[in-house]
């Protein structure tokens, strides 16, 4: 049975981000079904999904609070366009996002994917400063190292060569600023230093540029793809003053670290900020269906309400906006509110560090850093293929692990209890020890 579908899918599906012949090594693993952190495999195997399958997942697999209201939603409405129509999921929605903002940002956009959700920002901004008149403001600044999706207006905010090259004829390429991720610091910097550095280089930036640039874009405390790199919260406060100050936006893509994922439900909060939009996927449907979204601020959403179609934001998706997948953030949204989930996930935090910590003594291990539910270090001295072996002996001890490059991390659903988190850190170290003495 496992062998056919793994047959059947090399042959039918195309896989993302993978080179298809690499599979003529490493083999596909046909899932059979889940539940709470653990994918149960066609052939019989459990896997802890440390990952939250790429960062979706936040209760759980088939969470029964969650299953429970999209069967109900499920009999009501599956689906109906959004433009000149609205159901009770999509604007309850809204109105909750708002709320979690204090009604800053309360002006939601629909669409399906993450990369989705970039773009309209992106395009949101752009148009915005084109309807005051501002039509040189037409550039983007992104961080060095930056992932914002891999549709063709992403990549031009995604400063990841392996990903943007092949596409450069395409692609209006942002500029960069430095990252003010803590591993480049200066021997004896601090965090908070270095993001001061590199919050000077983006002032020095935006005072020759800013007439050109309608906004920068950033991954808030945590660049995932970069690596898991990690910075101080005081550059978002950087950040924040220099945009108002030279009439920049300020999109914050919590796409990865929105919905707890850093400690707060918005990662921006760590820094007592908001920007002018925020972009959320990824766990917002607790891993359940694709959407995404972008929030505003009323100042823009005012800047395109008038008599002229032509400056109001024309772009849609067929499914913006789908009642099942709002249904899924709803019921997303009473988890966090029913359990005090951002304090037990303090808890959380706490079990993962004390597992990480006897990784931290292996001499290989550097950087070893933690954001509320993401933990990762960088082994150091290890040859281009780590990654895959690393993935490879990972299974044979029950994990779904996935390094990006060196780093490896664990950025698991928020059900995890101390023994499990306790196993995952002795299997990780085992992984480790053997992905090594290879
Ligand atoms: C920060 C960030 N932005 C955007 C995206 C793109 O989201 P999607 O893969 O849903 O298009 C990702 C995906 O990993 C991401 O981590």
């Amino acid at each position: 049975m496992a062998a056919s579908l793994l047959q059947r899918s090399l042959a039918a599906v195309w896989h993302p981000c993978t080179q298809m012949k690499a599979h003529e090594q490493i083999p596909l693993i046909p899932i059979a079904r889940a539940e709470g952190p653990w994918l149960y495999t066609e052939d019989g195997r459990r896997l802890l999904d440390t990952i939250s399958s790429w960062w979706v997942n936040l209760f759980g697999h088939c969470n029964p609070n969650i299953n429970a209201l999209l069967r109900e939603q499920l009999e009501r409405l599956e689906h109906v366009m959004l433009a000149g129509f609205t159901h009770g999921p999509v604007v309850e929605l809204s109105e909750r996002l708002a709320a979690l903002t204090n009604h800053v940002l309360g002006h939601a956009f629909y669409a399906s994917d993450g990369a989705s959700a970039t773009e309209i920002a992106l395009k949101m901004s752009l148009h915005y400063w084109r309807n005051g008149g501002r039509l040189g403001k037409t550039r983007f600044l992104s961080l060095a190292g930056s992932y914002h999706g891999e549709t063709v207006g992403a990549l031009a905010v995604t400063d990841i060569p392996l990903f943007r090259e092949a596409y450069a004829p395409l692609v209006r390429a942002a500029g960069t600023v430095p990252s003010p991720d803590i591993r480049l610091a200066a021997p004896g910097e601090s965090a908070e230093a270095h993001a001061l550095r590199a919050a000077a280089a983006l002032e020095a930036t935006l005072a020759e540029h800013h007439q050109e640039i309608a906004a920068l874009i950033v991954e808030p405390l945590v660049q995932c793809a970069a690596g898991m790199a990690m910075y101080h919260p005081v550059y978002l406060q950087q950040a924040r003053a220099l945009c108002d100050r030279y009439e920049v936006h300020l999109i914050a893509d919590e796409i990865a670290v929105g919905c707890g994922r850093t400690g707060n439900f918005f990662a921006c909060e760590a820094a007592g900020i908001w920007p002018d939009f925020l972009c959320l996927s990824k766990g917002i449907s607790g891993g359940y269906l694709p959407l995404s979204l972008v929030l505003s601020t009323d100042a823009i959403y005012q800047a395109f309400y008038a008599d002229d179609t032509r400056r109001g934001f024309l772009h849609s998706h067929s499914y913006t906006g789908n009642p099942l997948a709002c249904t899924a953030a709803l019921a997303t949204l009473d988890l966090f509110a029913q359990a005090d989930v951002l304090s037990m996930n303090r808890e959380r935090a706490r079990w993962l560090a004390e597992a990480a910590m006897p990784i931290g003594e292996h001499s290989a291990i550097r950087h070893l850093r933690q954001q509320g539910m993401i933990l990762a270090f960088d082994v150091e001295g290890v040859s281009a293929d780590f990654a895959r072996r690393c993935f490879a002996r990972g299974l044979e001890n029950g994990l779904l692990l996935r390094p990006i490059g060196n780093t490896v991390y664990w950025m698991p659903p928020y059900v995890l209890d101390e023994t499990q988190s306790r196993w995952l850190g002795e299997q990780t170290f085992k992984t480790l020890h053997e992905t090594l003495a290879e």
